[in-house]
């Protein structure tokens, strides 16, 4: 009896409801088959996807800020090698992120203590490494032979052709460093190899220029020259404060940011933060910046809990 009465009644509550809906969705029909302005506004106020992708990066307005965040990034996990893959590397192939500007890799590499990359071979590439953490020994056939170490970066101009290896020969700690590569934009270069050092000192709270493009480098003689319309900077930003990146060329420009990681993944709290534009980019994370032209000033602040330690790209239009 008694549950005969309870279904009875939610058949009944049923039918109200139904009826409201069917009369809600009829107002709202007429109001809007009638009255254009308050269809428009309606129109208006729901943006398509895409445009809600452009809102949300856009600032100031030319900018174009893509973030490429760190876990979306190729990844492998080789036990001797722990790596992250920004663009196509490897057995990670993603079309939407080959390469941007000359521009061509860059990894995330944590190799394990004690192992490494065997001796191999390169042709018509540059290649440089900034040492995060840890020791990694360079060995190469023009007869360099070096250990690494923090803030340390290590260039090669592959050019006709250099094989070398890439080694922890320490017993217990990993090294941490990041792997990039450029295209160069003349062939048949001399191979050469060069490194320079950088102190945290150097970095803090300010953008020091790394690489430099040759045909630049007579304003940067600090920075290690290379053969590409590419320059490199690298900072450490304290919480709080920020530095402005004066583009280095006139016409269209590429602009990349990388974030360093402190730790395998990035913290769910916390950690070091940069923002550009609107866009906060976390520990790992990167960031194509689009729509530059001319000599623009870009702004990065670092809004995280802990001073951000960063790489900053500014390069021409033409892709690798
Ligand atoms: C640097 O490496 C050492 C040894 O592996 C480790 O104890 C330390 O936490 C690392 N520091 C950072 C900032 O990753």
């Amino acid at each position: 009896m008694t549950s005969t009465t309870s279904e009875q009644q939610s058949t009944s509550i049923l039918t109200t409801k139904t009826l409201v809906t069917i009369f809600t969705a009829a107002a709202l029909a007429f109001i809007l088959a009638f009255f254009a302005p308050i269809r428009n506004s309606l129109t208006k106020a729901i943006p398509k996807a895409t445009s809600i992708r452009t809102m949300a990066t856009t600032s100031p307005a030319s900018l174009k800020i893509t973030k490429r965040p760190w876990s979306a990034r190729g990844h492998a996990d080789h036990d001797w090698l722990y790596t992250y893959h920004t663009f196509s590397f490897a057995s990670y192939y993603d079309p939407r992120h080959e390469s941007y500007g000359p521009l061509r890799v860059i990894n995330e590499d944590r190799v394990k203590a004690g192992t490494g990359f065997g001796t191999h071979s390169h042709a018509e590439f540059l290649i440089f490494s900034y040492i995060v953490n840890g020791t990694l020994e360079h060995r190469d056939s023009m007869g360099n032979l070096e250990n690494l170490k923090r803030g340390e970066v290590q260039f090669t101009s592959a050019g006709t052709g250099i094989r070398h290896s890439e080694y922890n020969r320490n017993k217990d700690d990993e090294v941490h460093f990041l792997q990039i590569w450029a295209k160069p934009n003349k062939k048949g270069l001399k191979p050469h190899y060069e490194t320079k050092k950088f102190t945290d000192e150097q970095k803090q709270d300010k953008l020091v220029r790394i690489m430099e493009y040759t045909d630049r480098l007579s304003s940067q003689p600090g920075a290690i020259g290379l053969q590409a319309d590419l320059s490199m900077d690298a900072s450490i930003l304290s919480p709080g404060k920020t530095v402005v990146h004066e583009v280095v060329a006139e016409g269209p420009r590429k602009i990349f940011l990388q974030n360093i990681m402190t730790k395998r993944a990035q913290p769910k709290e916390g950690g070091a933060k940069i923002k550009v534009g609107d866009t906060i980019i976390g520990e790992g994370d990167g960031a194509y910046v689009d729509g530059i032209s001319g000599l623009a000033k870009i702004e990065i602040e670092s809004v995280g809990e802990k001073p951000a330690e960063f790489l900053l790209f500014d390069m021409g239009p033409e892709d690798a």
